[in-house]
């Protein structure tokens, strides 16, 4: 049984139609006609235990919309969610003892308390007694480093350490599921490392089921094994991140490094080969695009190489940014 169970899941939001032009505001006031947008069209999937999601998609795709609708915070237009058990925005106590939420926009603690109070704050909320608020309340200053700043009032915390409070805070009470969108948005280098290692360990540590929303590739590459991409509230892909570069982007690039010894600069302009495209070149060095089910890896080499002399040659995989890009540039999946 999958711990989370999605099917045909939609939300519509209705706003009232605007009007431009002279009186336009006043016309906005009186129409009764509204503009319906579908952020989220009928999506399915279904999560089991343990796993660790990444949920993907451009800017307005829907997926915070569905994450809100996941964890009880929105109720859909139709279709059906059941997250252990439960329906989130029915069951509202018995939600939220199962699951963790964390918006990288905004902070769900208290703004004006320091943050070790508002860590105790919750521990009351979620009647933990305290043997159990200890260890947890330990474990996780441990984990995330909070000890320099646990008497610190939220509003003076950075980004970074914002993040680590509020991650702190949705796995105080141990919760089974944990849904966090967004939460690398604006951090630098070093913190994103810092939220990453965390989600990497309560998923496996704690065998927390995790969705992850993110325009962070780099999160899902190096988090995810699965991921589902959304474009325009609708599911495009649901699968491994392998799978994803398998199938939509079947294109490899083989970089070479040219001989400096004579007449680089004209070197190899077209190579007229069918499924091989010269995409970039400077100085003595070229990438090729090639597709291996049109051009083989060893005559594409041997053409290379008839034209111009060469010192090195290497094939580069697709990372996933490289993927989407391609699928982008193509305007959407196949
Ligand atoms: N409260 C709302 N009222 C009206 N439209 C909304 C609301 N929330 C989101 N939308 C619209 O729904 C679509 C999906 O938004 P969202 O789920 O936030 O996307 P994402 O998180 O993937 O960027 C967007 O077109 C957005 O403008
Ligand atoms: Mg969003």
């Amino acid at each position: 049984m999958p711990i989370i169970e999605v099917d045909s899941l939609v939300k519509e939001f209705h706003r009232p139609k605007r009007f431009e032009g002279p009186l336009g505001g006043v016309r906005t006031l009186l129409t009764r006609d509204y503009e319906t947008t579908r952020a989220v069209d009928g999506v399915s999937f279904a999560i089991d235990e343990g796993e660790l999601i990444g949920y993907l998609g451009a800017n307005g795709a829907g997926k915070s919309t569905t994450i809100k609708m996941l964890s009880g915070i929105l109720v859909p237009t139709s279709g059906t969610v059941r997250v252990d058990g439960i329906v989130p925005w029915e069951q509202r106590e018995q939600n939220a003892l199962r699951i963790g939420v964390v918006f990288g926009q905004r902070t769900q603690l208290w703004w004006d308390l320091p943050l070790g109070d508002s860590l105790k704050l919750i521990g009351k909320l979620y009647r933990l007694d305290s043997v159990r608020y200890t260890r947890n309340f330990n474990r996780l200053v441990a984990l995330l480093g909070l000890d320099e700043f646990l008497d610190r009032p939220v509003r003076q915390l950075s980004l970074g350490q914002r993040m680590r409070g509020d991650l702190a805070a949705a796995m105080l009470y141990e919760p089974r599921i944990l849904y966090l969108d967004e939460p690398t948005v604006g951090l630098d280098v070093v913190a994103k490392e810092r939220t990453r290692q965390f989600v990497e360990e309560i998923n496996r540590d704690a065998g927390t089921t995790i969705m992850l929303t993110t325009h962070d590739l780099a999160d899902v590459e190096r988090l995810c094994k699965r991921i589902i991409f959304i474009s325009k509230g609708t599911v495009l892909f649901d699968g491994s991140v392998t799978e994803l570069k398998r199938r939509y982007a079947p294109y490899r690039q083989l970089e070479v490094t040219l001989d400096p010894g004579d007449g680089v600069g004209d070197a190899i302009v077209d190579l007229d080969i069918d499924g091989a495209e010269v995409i970039a070149r400077d100085e003595g060095r070229l990438a090729i695009r090639f597709d291996p089910a049109v051009v083989a890896v060893p005559d594409l080499i041997s053409a290379v190489i008839a034209r111009h002399p060469v010192t090195d040659i290497s094939i580069v995989e697709p990372d996933l940014e490289g993927v989407v890009r391609q699928i982008v540039e193509r305007g959407g999946m196949p």
